[in-house]
């Protein structure tokens, strides 16, 4: 059984659980869905959290009944355009729009000698981090370019326990979708899921916002519940 003496390290997602640019991907997605005549629903778009990018399009046509509408070339016109709409929103963002808690627990984990990496589906990951201001938190984040399988699959996770160089036993996943939850289980590591969508997938240890993890919360939560 995983001890709290035995975590050295956390793999974080990004959107939602740094910075809730969850809600940004959520409008872009939502305006191309509504461009293209699929009626979004508030259901649709939690289940595109921690979706890769292609995926989450195709996603989008199947709840339209449009998945054999579109040509490769014509899903890869949609994706950039997206893309460009949410590169466009994400624009402003500045070190204020670090969730709450975050920044102290991020503090905790550099004076405590704990090691973190990136795990997100987002290829604009690096440029977040950056105008976030926390890039130098990080060792390193795992390129979803290399990746042959999106969330849930472990991969994403695996690679970003990699680059800590450490075992599954001794890393914690941070995730608030519940394919990153599922995620972060199949690739051995402790799950800490964040928010109802990520309880959803029984996450090991749950809080309800970013303003409640601490490693004293942790801590506490591996005693009660692993
Ligand atoms: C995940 C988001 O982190 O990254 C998804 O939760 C998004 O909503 C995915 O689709 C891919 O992001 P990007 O920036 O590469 O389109
Ligand atoms: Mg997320």
């Amino acid at each position: 059984m995983v001890e709290f003496s035995d975590i050295k390290g956390f793999t974080f997602d990004l959107d939602g659980v740094i910075t809730d640019t969850a809600k940004f991907h959520e409008q872009a997605w939502h305006d191309l869905a509504t461009q293209i005549g699929v009626t979004w629903s508030d259901d649709l778009g939690s289940q595109l959290k921690g979706i890769s990018r292609m995926d989450s399009l195709n996603m989008i046509l199947s709840a339209g009944g449009q998945q054999n509408k579109y040509s490769d070339d014509e899903k890869l016109t949609f994706t950039a355009q997206k893309n460009t709409h949410y590169v466009e929103l994400i624009q402003g963002i500045t070190p204020a729009d670090i969730l709450p808690g975050v920044t102290a627990f991020l503090s905790e984990l550099k004076s405590g000698g704990y090691i973190a990496s990136i795990a997100s589906a987002s290829k604009n990951a690096p440029k977040i981090l950056e105008k976030l201001g926390i890039t130098d938190n990080f060792v390193g984040i795992v390129d979803p370019a290399t990746l042959s399988h999106g969330k849930p699959d472990p991969e994403i996770f695996t690679k970003a326990g990699d680059i800590l160089k450490l075992d599954p036993n001794q890393i914690i996943g941070l995730e608030d979708a519940s394919a990153g939850v599922e995620a972060i289980k199949a690739s051995g590591q402790t799950a800490l899921g964040i928010g109802l969508a990520a309880k959803s997938a029984s996450p090991q240890l749950w809080v309800a916002s970013t303003a409640e993890i601490s490693l004293a919360n942790i801590a506490a939560g591996m005693r009660n519940n692993l």
